[in-house]
């Protein structure tokens, strides 16, 4: 598995710390966007990189991150086939599996500490999409992309 991650300045170091939790701990193989530093950047360019490589199967999943995880995932949801949810709460991560089938989660530098996006990303990656009467939902999102 592959997993693309993305961040603009406000989400830099969450980002870092969630790469270093992939590595290391999961020893699942990264693909970083950047952004690099904490210099500014613009987030949008930071959205659409990561979902594009998702879509484009460069990456099986992504992870972004800006201050508050809202610009970042509102970029990275123009991308067709892109299902990004900002995550804020443990249930949220695993049901963003499970019903939503998201491929891109989100989260706040400046409002999600990195012991949250790090367990949040772990109940994400290992909860599995339910399917069923979710899958009609999902397409439902999918007409009008
Ligand atoms: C950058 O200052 C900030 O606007 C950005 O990181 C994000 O929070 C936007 O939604």
């Amino acid at each position: 598995m592959k997993i693309a991650l993305a961040a603009d300045h406000g989400g830099f170091e969450l980002k870092e710390a969630v790469k270093k939790h992939l590595i290391e701990d999961r020893h699942i193989e990264v693909l970083d966007l950047g952004t690099h530093s904490a210099e500014s950047v613009d987030y949008p360019a930071y959205g659409h990189a990561c979902g594009k490589a998702v879509v484009s199967g460069q990456a099986d999943c992504g992870i972004v991150c800006c201050g508050t995880g809202i610009g970042i995932s509102i970029s990275a949801n123009k991308v067709k086939g892109v299902r990004c949810a900002l995550v804020c709460s443990d249930f949220a991560a695993e049901m963003t599996k499970r019903h939503n089938n998201a491929n891109i989660i989100a989260f706040g530098g400046r409002t999600t500490t990195a012991e949250d996006a790090i367990r949040y990303t772990d109940l994400w990656l290992d909860a599995e999409y339910e399917g069923g009467r979710h899958a009609r939902r999902v397409a439902m999102i999918e007409d009008v992309e």
